[in-house]
């Protein structure tokens, strides 16, 4: 028997239509897409701009073409950043920023003299927004922010930053790597310009896909040129999107499969997805709340996080504890920093991190209670 607890890195199970798609498209259609003129091309760029248009649905976005495909998160925020920031330009970001923005902002800062003004937090990764106001300066040229955190899943006031930002013409990317199909996102309400999506985790896509929602063209200068399939005569990357942003052979069959994925999500609905986790997340909480040497991080209350919660047990190292859950009881959970070293300096584990469990749509109560049962016999040995 296994307990996969480890949805923030990726979400496992997936729908078996989401398999079923890859496989379909690998199988029957195979070709590549917008590069052909014959049929099954045709069939292949269908399915892509489907896949497009699910997106914009489930972000409430309206232009499909705004869609941008890429590999994951991380290169979409880093095409986003690089193609948005200038030399000696100013990025407004939050404190507990994943390494996808942290180390794309300081490799700017060290090589383009950017300047870096993280919005300050408290112990629960909770950020006021309303501190962002007072960081703007006139060469401020991005705000940057996590949706949620993967560390203490905290969610952050994307509504309110975004309204900030749309205020002062700035523009406003966000990291929903952790949220997306399991938070509502409404890309037109939340204020967001630029919503960067993996398509591997809550979303229940396959991994290697990913990308960008672009509320407006011209937003992003093109980061990477090449083959699009249209306008090869011109000797630069074309200017109107998705096409500045894409360049090269798609990964049509992962694409498929996240189409798949996102209409599952809309048939469950995201607020049912949200729901069951929010009550799972509500559930470990008391279990683990209930034991005596578990030290628990973030906000504790599961209407301000998502599925997401670090604890250290006693002083038992993180990796120990992971260790054991997995080799005696079978229990996947991650330890260590998770590549957001800033959430870890808010709490103080920088030396040691934390064991983090992340449960996902498929997760069960029962799940956490072997989880809970695991910990008592490990604690009672120590
Ligand atoms: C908040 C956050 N941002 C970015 C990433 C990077 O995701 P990917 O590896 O899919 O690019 C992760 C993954 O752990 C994450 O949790």
């Amino acid at each position: 028997m296994s307990i996969y607890l480890d949805n923030a890195a990726t979400s496992y199970p997936k729908p078996d239509l989401v398999a079923d798609s890859v496989y379909h498209f690998m199988k029957h259609i195979g070709v590549s897409v917008g590069r052909g003129s014959y049929n099954r091309a045709q069939k292949a760029g269908e399915i892509v701009y489907e896949t497009r248009k699910l997106l914009c649905q489930l972000f409430n976005h309206s232009n499909p073409e705004h869609v941008v495909f890429m590999s994951n998160v991380t290169e979409a925020i880093n095409l986003a950043i690089r193609g948005i920031v200038t030399p000696g330009g100013h990025v407004i970001t939050s404190s507990i920023e994943h390494n996808a923005v942290w180390r794309c902002l300081k490799m700017l800062e060290r090589d383009y003299s950017i300047q870096i003004s993280p919005v300050l937090c408290d112990s629960s990764g909770t950020t006021d927004p309303e501190t962002i106001q007072g960081l703007i300066r006139p060469n401020t040229q991005l705000i940057v922010f996590t949706h949620a955190s993967n560390v203490l899943g905290t969610i952050q006031p994307i509504r309110q930053s975004g309204t900030i930002a749309r205020r002062n013409s700035i523009p406003f990317l966000v990291d929903s790597a952790q949220t997306a199909g399991a938070y509502p996102i409404d890309m037109q309400a939340d204020c967001i310009d630029i919503l960067a999506f993996t398509g591997h985790k809550s979303l229940l896509g396959p991994m290697g896909t990913g990308g960008l929602v672009v509320k407006d063209e011209g937003m992003i200068r093109p980061q990477k040129a090449g083959g699009t399939g249209r306008d090869s005569f011109s000797p630069y990357q074309p200017e109107y999107l998705p096409d500045c942003l894409e360049a090269g052979t798609f990964n049509g069959s992962g694409i498929a499969g996240l189409g798949a994925a996102v209409k599952y999500i809309l048939g469950e609905t995201v607020q049912a997805i949200r729901n069951k986790e929010q009550q799972l997340t509500d559930y470990a909480l008391k279990q683990l709340k209930c034991l005596d040497k578990v030290i628990l991080y973030g906000p504790g209350n599961p209407e301000k996080m998502v599925g997401v919660i670090s604890f250290n047990v006693s002083n038992i190292p993180a990796v120990e504890i992971a260790y054991a859950l997995d080799e005696v009881y079978g229990i996947m959970v991650r330890a260590g920093l998770h590549c957001a070293p800033t959430a870890h300096r808010i709490i103080g584990t920088e030396q040691v991190g934390t064991v983090r469990i992340s449960l996902g749509y498929f997760n069960q109560e029962k799940d956490i209670d072997l989880l809970v049962a695991a910990l008592s016999e490990i604690l009672s040995k120590v």
